[in-house]
């Protein structure tokens, strides 16, 4: 890659972390539009979590509508964000178990345990880290969830490996990510602002699975289930003078969002 991956993608959700507040504030609410979790978590309850967290909702599906989370169990959501993900997790694990949210960026982190502190979840731990060395011992977790991260990695067999290695035996990963469709040209996967964009990171479907079997997972399924047209993509916060109007069109229904889920 011809750019600092890690810091390009903690530049831009750092930004994005203090931002939140902001557009919480400047957004008019008689004339908004729903918002990503609004559509994203349609019929779940988001009444009790707090609603910067909402608003910083930056996933690409809900990995909870597959994970089968139940009571008492450890869960470890990669790349959390400002916690959406985390804070829903911990109703359904309850006081008897326990959800870890992993992020490298302060801003998120900060935004995460503050969204923590209004909801009181005493079950939640917001952790700093890298989601290729996860910061937690060998088998511990019952589930890994993540919602539109590890497209980010530039080693995502590592981010695997590592799953791997912490998940208990019979644990599974639910996650959800983008995988490409088609190829696209060499100019539009270097693009930084793009892949933390979530798009030039993106792999095909059979890359994904080869490196989900390498780590030894077993059971796996990837479904693509919201494939991004041309109006998607350009509706994503990148400088559109970075590619021409044919790569856009290049891109159309080239890239999907999917659920991953696999079994240790
Ligand atoms: C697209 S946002 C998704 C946030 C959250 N999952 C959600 O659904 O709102 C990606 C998040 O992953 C974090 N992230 C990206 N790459 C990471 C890495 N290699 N290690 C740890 N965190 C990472 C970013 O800091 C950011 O908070």
């Amino acid at each position: 890659m011809d750019f600092d991956v890690k810091k390009e993608v903690k530049d831009f959700y750092g930004n994005i972390a203090k931002n939140v507040e902001v557009e919480e504030q400047a957004t008019c609410s008689c004339c908004k539009k729903p918002s990503r979790a609004e559509r994203l978590y349609a019929g779940q309850n988001l009444e009790d979590i707090p609603k910067e967290a909402v608003t910083a909702s930056l996933g690409c599906s809900n990995p909870l509508v597959f994970a089968e989370i139940k009571e008492g169990e450890t869960i470890l959501d990669l790349g959390s964000g400002g916690g959406i993900d985390v804070l829903m997790a911990s109703k359904y694990v309850g006081k008897s178990g326990k959800i870890y949210g992993l992020d490298m960026t302060d801003e998120m982190l900060e935004l995460a345990n503050k969204n923590k502190e209004k909801m009181g979840a005493e079950n939640v731990e917001f952790i700093k880290g890298y989601i290729e060395d996860i910061p937690l011992a060998d088998e511990t977790l019952d589930a890994i969830i993540s919602n539109c991260v590890i497209n980010l990695s530039s080693d995502k067999q590592k981010v695997y490996d590592e799953a791997y290695r912490v998940l208990k035996q019979g644990g599974r990963v639910a996650i959800a990510d983008v995988v490409s469709l088609k190829p696209v040209s060499e100019h539009i996967k270097k693009q930084a602002q793009l892949w933390a964009s979530c798009i030039s990171g993106a792999m095909p479907i059979e890359d994904y699975i080869k490196i989900l079997e390498k780590s030894g997972f077993k059971n796996i399924s990837i479904e693509p289930n919201h494939v991004y047209t041309k109006d998607i993509i350009d509706g994503l916060s990148f400088d559109k003078s970075l590619i021409s109007e044919e790569e856009l069109d290049e891109m159309n229904g080239a890239f999907a969002g999917a659920h991953i889920k696999a079994w240790k």
